[in-house]
């Protein structure tokens, strides 16, 4: 289980603390997104930004680009220490393209699906990606509701990662809480990207601690051990 506090929901004005504050948070990534006022109607930040945090961890950093035309914005944030880039799959015809040129800069790939597209779009591309990012907001802004209806979406993906023996990461991004992060996890997430849920807490070592222990409570693999243990502790000896 991977928690992934958004510097979205951080103190604009205070990146470099924050970022601090994230690394000594527990989580094991930092979720940077990338809004162009084009594709989503809002801007964030761009690599400039994310080249001056990168001194201050040695933590990975997850680039989740929001944008019409981000083979522009590849060669920049690789430079700037990108560790994984996400595009969107509503790209259309291009998406294929975009993949392989990430794995070409020899960084991580991750595919992000919205919450009006199928995740049937995302099928052709599974066996060239590292993450299928499930959004559970429409993107664009921090702070929105999670949006109930994706999860058959995360269900979807973990199926398909099982029937074709996958390793693809499943992220949820969007509305990620205390109280939504136990459902993404029964479904299958196991990366939780949570702005506002996070960096809304006083301590965000212990938002990290108590989100992580919520996912973990619910990830499907334990309770599957848990079965199994259970069945051969009632298992006779002579069995
Ligand atoms: C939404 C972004 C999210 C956002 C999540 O456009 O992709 O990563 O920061 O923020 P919360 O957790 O506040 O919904
Ligand atoms: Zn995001």
């Amino acid at each position: 289980m991977i928690i992934a506090p958004s510097l979205l929901a951080a103190n604009f004005g205070r990146f470099a603390a924050d970022t601090q504050r994230f690394d000594e948070s527990g989580a094991e990534w930092l979720h940077l997104d990338i809004m162009d006022g084009n594709f989503v109607p809002n801007i964030s930040f761009g690599p400039q930004v994310v080249k001056t945090l990168r001194p201050l961890t040695k933590k990975f950093f997850d680039v989740h680009l929001m944008c019409s035309k981000p083979e522009v914005l590849f060669d920049p944030f690789v430079k700037a220490g990108a560790d994984q880039i996400i595009v969107h799959v509503e790209l259309g015809e291009r998406v294929e393209g975009l993949l392989w040129k990430i794995k070409s800069l020899g960084k991580k790939v991750g595919l992000a699906v919205n919450p009006p597209t199928a995740i049937e779009n995302a099928r052709p591309y599974l066996d060239h990606i590292d993450l299928l990012l499930v959004m559970t907001v429409n993107p664009g802004f921090g702070g929105q509701p999670f949006i109930h209806e994706c999860v058959p979406k995360i269900q979807q993906a973990a199926a398909w990662k099982r029937e074709l023996g996958l390793n693809y990461h499943i992220e949820v991004d969007g509305g990620i809480t205390f109280d939504t992060v136990g459902e993404c996890a029964r479904a299958g997430a196991d990366v939780f990207v949570s702005g506002t849920g996070i960096f809304g807490q006083h301590s965000l070592k212990t938002a990290v601690r108590k989100m992580r222990r919520i996912a973990e409570q619910n990830d499907p693999a334990l309770a599957d051990l848990q079965c199994e243990q259970a069945d051969a502790a009632t298992l006779p000896l002579s069995a």
